[in-house]
């Protein structure tokens, strides 16, 4: 995956998956518990970052439970692993898991990024035990659509545009209900969450973040104008500047028992 466009070691990426933590852990953890993660239960978390879920998952299954972090490039988790934490370097378009199979498989902010999105949708069901739960949450980018000033509308469009040439699907939030009835699970919910929130929020920053670590390639490759990047930045510094970009579709589904 040497596509993968928003790399670790870009400047400021580390600081932007601690952001991508805080502000989305408290939904994820949610969402987690309303499926009844619990003691015992053996886990896979997969693209899993800074680990900040694998290790919230770690304390809710408790010594007798397993939870296995995985990450094409795990350096971020270095100094989680312990007890009933493993990490391991792991790329789930090719690789096995050990330890197959689980009572979760967990995915949040990952299958945007790969083109190939669907087949791992089917290898993670291979994954999961009978009567085991699928969780997946992912970007949904329909707030941009109303995005204002429009010059900044028209920066989103553009944005969304140049991630789709580089295979990326801003839009597979929505999908995901439907692929997984595909591979037969049932019990399947699906909820969205799109966070309104103001220039110099975490949210803000995150996104600061975000387009300043791809600006070159944003300017070279996606036709978006200095001006409009200046304006995205003075706004995202901007506390009296309100607006909402993303939403983030969670989606549980379970294989039959
Ligand atoms: C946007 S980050 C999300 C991190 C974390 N899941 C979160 O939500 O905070 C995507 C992560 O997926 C990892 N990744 C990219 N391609 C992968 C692959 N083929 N297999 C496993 N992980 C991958 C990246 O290294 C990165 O840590």
């Amino acid at each position: 995956m040497s596509d993968y466009v928003w790399q670790h070691d870009l400047t400021g990426e580390a600081d932007r998956l601690r952001l991508m933590s805080r502000l989305l852990d408290p939904s994820t953890r949610f969402h987690l518990s309303r499926i009844g993660v619990g003691a015992g239960w053996r886990c896979l978390e997969i693209g899993a970052g800074n680990g900040s879920v694998s290790q919230w998952l770690a304390q809710q299954v408790g010594p007798s439970g397993h939870v296995l972090a995985t990450d094409l490039r795990p350096d971020l988790m270095q100094g989680i692993a312990g007890g009933n934490l493993e990490v391991r370097a792991f790329d789930v378009v090719h690789d096995e898991p050990p330890g197959a199979p689980f009572d979760l498989v967990a995915v949040r902010a990952l299958l945007h990024h790969l083109p190939e999105r669907r087949a791992v949708v089917t290898r993670m069901v291979r994954w999961l035990k009978p009567g085991g739960w699928l969780f997946v949450q992912e970007p949904d980018f329909y707030p941009t659509w109303t995005v204002e000033p429009p010059s900044q509308k028209i920066l989103w469009e553009q944005f969304i545009c140049w991630a789709d040439a580089h295979q990326i699907d801003y839009y597979v939030g929505r999908k995901i209900p439907a692929w997984v009835q595909q591979e037969g699970l049932t019990e399947i919910s699906s909820q969205g969450h799109a966070e309104v929130y103001n220039g110099g929020s975490d949210f803000a920053q995150w996104w600061d973040y975000g387009l300043s670590e791809v600006a070159a390639r944003l300017k070279s490759e996606g036709g978006v104008s200095d001006a409009a990047l200046d304006e995205f930045y003075a706004l995202a510094r901007d506390p009296d500047y309100w607006t909402t970009t993303i939403a983030f579709t969670a989606t549980s589904a379970r294989k039959p028992g």
